[in-house]
């Protein structure tokens, strides 16, 4: 068969955010919205991102390249619809022409949304992915948008997705598309000296996911090609170029996650996890996530009444970094038969002994020592501290089933019986 003739896919594309990196990068964030013709800019941030040094750093470059700054620092904490069609209104009626969001993931899915809502106007749950919403794709680009992450943590700035709760439908959900993606990503590790030791280590435990699950999705090649290349998906599954962000930030987020955790002053640490992080969305924001961010969906949709280290001030809910890894070592064990060299590679890129192991205990060997992070890191022991047993199973498997996005992306696919199996088996990490 000549290779036009060939149906599986075999080409993969970079879409990657432009990017600024380094000690000091948020002082010149003036200019780099002014050289994309903005003039009147919406800050985006949260009350915590608001009082700290950033804040006024990232406010004083913008004024002091001119431009008129209106500041929005009501931004909720893991969003909700209510949260996002606030912000959505409020940058309607600011009638910008571009966008900086300075916050955790929180914060950059908020302003990708509210530039979303009055760009093409507020008609949020049509975006929504379906089966939950719409689907429907934005008619057109949006505004300007520069991101400035200050959690070592969600890679947003690089993807093309906000993520909040459904509160009506008692899961996660979000808006996919490629016009989501900002315009530019402004990424200064310094910001993430002041981020509370429990917030470095979920967000640091989401990076760990974001890139083991880039690296263990199913290849590229795996789906058929499109009919027209317009409709390639923009989460393509694991190819050469996100394998290599992938591994690289699994090997910084074992290196540095457990030193962030034992010393809250330790800066190379948390330098280091913010490299990862934004390689880490780099990967997953092209190759895509699968079965530990599904079943989070669920996670986080379900509880509203944990609190959790460094989060004592928000409102009580499962931060996203730990809705993800609690699943994450059960996942890995069941996907590690369709690809188990990778999961034994990723093993040791953590920072496992893989001295005399064999692929065929990859899933067990990556699986015990992303569990020896969690508890190494204050992490909560499974879904059974978080509050959940058995009884709640059917639950949770309802919401991560909707997650059909996420679920196609595994190297091998669960069927509902599965993911009940998984969430049994993810009620204790260790
Ligand atoms: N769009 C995506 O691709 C994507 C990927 C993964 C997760 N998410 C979403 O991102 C959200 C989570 O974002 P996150 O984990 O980055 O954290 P976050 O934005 O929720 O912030 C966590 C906490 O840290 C505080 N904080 C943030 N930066 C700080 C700093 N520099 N100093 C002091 N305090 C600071 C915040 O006020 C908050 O209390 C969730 O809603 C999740 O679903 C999005
Ligand atoms: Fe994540």
């Amino acid at each position: 068969m000549t290779p036009d003739a060939m149906p599986q896919e075999r080409v993969f594309t970079v879409d990657a955010v432009p990017l600024k990196y380094g000690h000091g990068a948020l002082a010149e964030l003036g200019g780099d919205a002014a050289a994309l013709g903005v003039r009147r800019v919406a800050l985006f941030t949260d009350r915590h991102v608001a009082a700290t040094e950033h804040a006024a750093t990232a406010h004083a470059a913008l004024k002091g390249a001119g431009l008129d700054v209106a500041l929005y620092d009501q931004v909720r904490v893991e969003p909700n619809e209510a949260s996002f069609r606030e912000a959505g209104a409020f940058a309607r009626a600011g009638r910008f022409d571009g966008f900086v969001s300075l916050g955790g993931g929180s914060v950059i899915d908020t302003c990708k949304v509210a530039n979303l809502l009055a760009t093409h106007g507020d008609d949020l749950l049509a975006y929504v992915n379906a089966p939950l919403g719409g689907g429907m794709a934005p008619p057109g680009p949006l505004k300007p948008h520069l991101a400035c992450p200050t959690t070592c943590g969600t890679g947003s700035e690089m993807t093309a997705t906000a993520v909040f709760d459904l509160t009506s439908a008692n899961v996660k959900t979000g808006i996919a598309h490629r016009f989501l993606k900002p315009t530019r990503a402004v990424v200064d590790p310094t910001t993430t000296y002041t981020l509370p030791v429990g917030v470095v280590c979920s967000t640091g435990l989401d990076v760990l996911t974001h890139a083991i699950e880039s690296w263990t999705a199913r290849p590229f090649t795996a789906r058929d090609r499109p009919a027209d290349p317009v409709t390639r998906p923009p989460y393509q599954g694991a190819n050469p170029w996100s394998d290599i962000g992938a591994l690289k930030a699994i090997e910084l987020g074992g290196a540095f996650l457990e030193r962030a955790y034992a010393d809250p002053a330790d800066h190379e640490a948390r330098d280091g996890l913010m490299f990862a992080a934004t390689l880490a969305g780099m990967a997953f924001g092209n190759a895509g996530v699968h079965i530990p961010h599904a079943m989070s969906y669920a996670v986080a949709g379900l509880n509203h009444s944990f609190i959790a280290a460094g989060y004592t001030d928000e409102p009580p809910m499962v931060p996203h970094g730990i809705s993800v890894v609690v699943n994450a070592p059960a996942a890995l064990r069941f996907t590690a038969s369709a690809c188990p060299k990778r999961h034994l590679r990723a093993a040791e890129a953590l920072g496992a002994d893989v001295a005399g192991q064999g692929p065929e205990v990859g899933g067990k060997v990556l699986a015990d020592r992303l569990a020896e992070i969690m508890r190494n890191t204050g992490c909560p022991n499974g879904l059974g501290d978080l509050g959940y047993t058995e009884a709640d199973v059917p639950a949770l498997v309802r919401g991560a089933w909707t997650q059909k996005r996420l679920l196609v992306q595994a190297p091998h696919a669960p069927s509902e019986a599965d993911l009940a199996d998984l969430f049994r088996a993810a009620l204790r990490a260790w």
